[in-house]
């Protein structure tokens, strides 16, 4: 198991020295996204207002030789259910010990208690972590950025995070600024890589241009067997460019795995003859694509656990194309 987890630590590592390698004089603009591996086993620390918790990813999954959940979201403390654990990341590190290796969270989530969960999650455990936060659009000035990121740091109870992300954009602030701080917080190794959420093509392109010694290396969007639009533009560019999408309402908030109607049934028939679930077929159905990532919420551990084995079996091609095709 040790073996195991240390191995998952290994895949995360050896990218991203590449990813956060300055770019040297002339060399061709290709960001280097987060590879697949490195998301290999996620915990999603959220903790939306509206959320539960509960879960995350699953490609290139290590076989561990055990059941296992594949990550855990955080719910805001008073969201979760009272157990005498509650807030103090005795899951998280529960998921920790299980091999899980990113946490991702925002400073908006429960108002910085999520990163003070994680914090006590992480505690003695900093190098095993791969750790992703958010910074919140209203704080999209340049010295809020840095603000931000140094509160961040601070409910962390760490000196770096691995991965620092706009939350969505904010067209009140130009672009410039904000990557100017974020520019400063990577050249200062106060962060290790660029991210981004909700941000279209251009977004992203302005974003990038913002910048001449840092890639963006991820963007987090709304992706699922019903909700395609990423597909016309975003899911294209991001393949071409290297960019991990991170998909969130990967199950469509719930709406996949209760759905009636005539693509379910192309759905139910496929995980029937493999002897899967509807959300098993449907995450895997998104992980086909090796620039995709996905972070299903759960807060049911049996959804979790079932989330857990989205990933390591592969849809067939046929079966692949008459789920896009049943979902158009
Ligand atoms: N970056 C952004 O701007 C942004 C925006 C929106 C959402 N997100 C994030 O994306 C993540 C996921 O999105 P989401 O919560 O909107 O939707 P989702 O993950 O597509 O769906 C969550 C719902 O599906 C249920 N579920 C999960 N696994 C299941 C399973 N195996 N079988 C049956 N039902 C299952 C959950 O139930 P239980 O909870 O009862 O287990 C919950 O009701 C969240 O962590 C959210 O914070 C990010």
């Amino acid at each position: 198991m040790d073996a195991c987890f240390q191995g998952v630590q290994d895949m995360a590592r050896r990218p991203l020295r590449e990813a956060e390698r300055p770019k040297q004089d002339g060399e061709a603009h290709h960001p280097l996204a987060l590879p697949v591996a490195t998301d290999a086993l996620r915990i999603v620390a959220e903790g939306a207002p509206a959320g539960g918790a509960a879960v995350a990813h699953s490609r290139g999954l290590p076989d561990l030789g055990v059941d296992h959940p594949l990550g855990h979201r955080l719910m805001p403390l008073e969201q979760r259910a009272p157990t005498p654990t509650a807030g103090t990341g005795t899951t998280l590190r529960l998921g920790l010990d299980l091999g899980m290796s990113l946490i991702d969270t925002a400073e908006m989530y429960g108002a910085g208690h999520s990163e003070e969960v994680v914090s006590r999650a992480i505690e003695g455990r900093r190098d095993s972590v791969f750790l992703a936060s958010k910074v919140s659009p209203s704080h999209f000035a340049y010295e809020d950025v840095l603000r931000s990121a140094r509160l961040s740091l601070k409910r962390l109870g760490v000196k770096q995070m691995d991965l620092y992300q706009l939350h969505w954009p904010n067209p009140g602030i130009p672009i410039s600024e904000t990557m100017r701080a974020m520019e400063k917080l990577a050249n200062d190794s106060l962060i290790r890589n660029i991210g981004v959420s909700n941000f279209s093509v251009q977004q992203m392109q302005e974003a990038q241009s913002a910048t001449s010694t840092h890639e963006i290396v991820s963007n987090q969007v709304e992706y699922s067997l019903l909700e395609r639009s990423i597909e016309a533009d975003i899911l294209p560019y991001c393949e071409k460019e290297g960019i991990t999408v991170i998909a969130y309402s990967p199950l469509a908030q719930g709406k996949i795995p209760r759905g009636t109607g005539e693509p379910f049934r192309a759905l139910d028939e496929i995980a029937g003859r493999l002897g899967k679930t509807r959300s098993q077929v449907a995450l895997n159905w998104l992980l086909q694509d090796d620039s995709v990532v996905v972070i299903p919420k759960a807060i049911r551990k049996e959804h979790i656990w079932e989330n857990a084995q989205a990933s390591s079996w592969k849809l067939s091609r046929e079966d692949y194309e008459r789920l896009s095709k049943a979902f158009a």
